[in-house]
């Protein structure tokens, strides 16, 4: 356990915020597990920690963070039954995600490729249901192998037991409950490339990739990715910062004649109801706010979506910032946008 330790470099905003007490978990083990879980729940306010990809720290100290630091990635044998092409491959929670999906190509295991160069850490992606491209990790994964921190044993959760949605999963509607140790993906030997979403189809015509391989797909979904979001090595940021917000088709179509080039997109609902989603981005933007500066927080000026660390901001800076946008487009439009990531505030 280390003292007074920076989560600076531990998040991805670059927000200066201070852990009292710090632990890294590098072992799966049971006893280990349930070691580090009862170190966690006699702090107060602990955080557990990835690589704080989908994290606003708004707070100068937090008591305590465990950080997830469990490595490996293996391909096991899928179950009895299964077609011959599918492949199942494990992937420890401390492990990078990009590095991940690199990993499966090499190995010909497909199905990620449209999932490249999302920041954060496999533990991490479950818990927002990570998506990008027409694809989710719901509609990839095969297991979840969390520790429930009420019965005090690790659980192999099937996707049913996720309750996953659109960045939606049980690992956000329970926060502090999970601690998420590895990840099973079930992939295909077989590629089968997703190009419905957007203009990933004509990124790849215009490269001469009319059937593109699977690797082919992830080096264009990297090249839209690198072209419209900063790098948060080089500028902080947490990626979206809003979750596109979901609402019924009439308040769509009523948008629409007031702002006739409003885009709308089909949504998906658990309940079977209908449902349309609009892009928060497009929102933002009408309203203002791209490339908009307070200090150093500001929203990017190649994507209305993300907000940005342009060095010196505070998390409490970057939260000031998005209420406002909050307050601009519940005003403009009257829908609200709810935040995506886990926003930490003072205790
Ligand atoms: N748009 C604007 N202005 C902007 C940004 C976007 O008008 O500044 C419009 C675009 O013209 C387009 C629409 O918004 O019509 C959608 O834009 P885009 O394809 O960039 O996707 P998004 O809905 O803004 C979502 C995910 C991203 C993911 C992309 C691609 C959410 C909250 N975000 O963004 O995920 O990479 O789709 O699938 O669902 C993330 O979660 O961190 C993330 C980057």
């Amino acid at each position: 356990m280390r003292r007074e330790v920076s989560l600076q470099a531990l998040n991805t905003l670059g927000c200066p915020c201070v852990a009292e007490q710090f632990c890294t978990l590098s072992r799966t083990d049971e006893e280990s597990l349930r070691q580090a879980v009862r170190w966690l729940d006699a702090q107060p306010g602990g955080l557990i920690l990835g690589a704080g990809s989908n994290v606003v720290l708004a707070t100068a100290r937090v008591p305590a963070v465990l950080h997830v630091g469990l490595r490996g990635i293996e391909e096991l044998t899928p179950p009895p039954g299964a077609p011959a092409d599918e492949r199942l491959v494990r992937a420890a929670a401390g492990e990078i995600w990009h590095e991940l999906v690199q990993w499966t190509l090499a190995r010909r295991c497909y199905g990620l490729e449209n999932l490249a160069l999302i920041p954060g850490t496999v533990g991490a992606a479950p818990v927002q249901n990570i998506g990008a491209y027409g694809v989710e990790l719901a509609d990839r994964l095969a297991a979840v192998e969390a520790f429930d921190r009420v019965s005090n044993t690790t659980l192999a959760m099937t996707p049913a037991d996720c309750r996953f949605g659109y960045r939606d999963s049980i690992f956000k509607q329970q926060p502090g409950r999970w601690l998420i140790t590895a990840v099973q993906l079930r992939l295909s030997a077989r590629s089968a490339p997703q190009l419905d979403y957007g203009n990933l189809r004509q990124e790849l015509q215009a490269s001469g990739h009319a059937e593109p391989s699977a690797e082919q797909v992830a080096q264009a979904v990297c090249r839209i990715r690198t072209r419209k979001l900063p790098d948060p090595a080089v500028l902080g940021n947490a990626g979206s910062f809003f979750k596109n917000p979901v609402v019924a088709p009439a308040t769509a179509a009523s948008l629409r004649q007031q702002w006739p080039s409003l885009p709308v997109f089909p949504a998906s609902t658990t309940d079977g109801s209908a449902a349309v989603k609009l892009p928060a981005g497009w929102l933002i933007e009408q309203c203002g706010f791209k490339g908009w500066r307070q200090g150093d927080a500001g929203v990017h000026e190649a994507h209305a979506l993300v907000l940005v660390n342009y060095g010196q901001a505070s998390g409490q800076d970057i939260v000031a910032l998005a209420g406002q946008i909050i307050a601009s487009v519940q005003a403009t439009f009257g829908v609200l946008l709810e935040p995506e990531p886990l926003i930490v505030r003072d205790a």
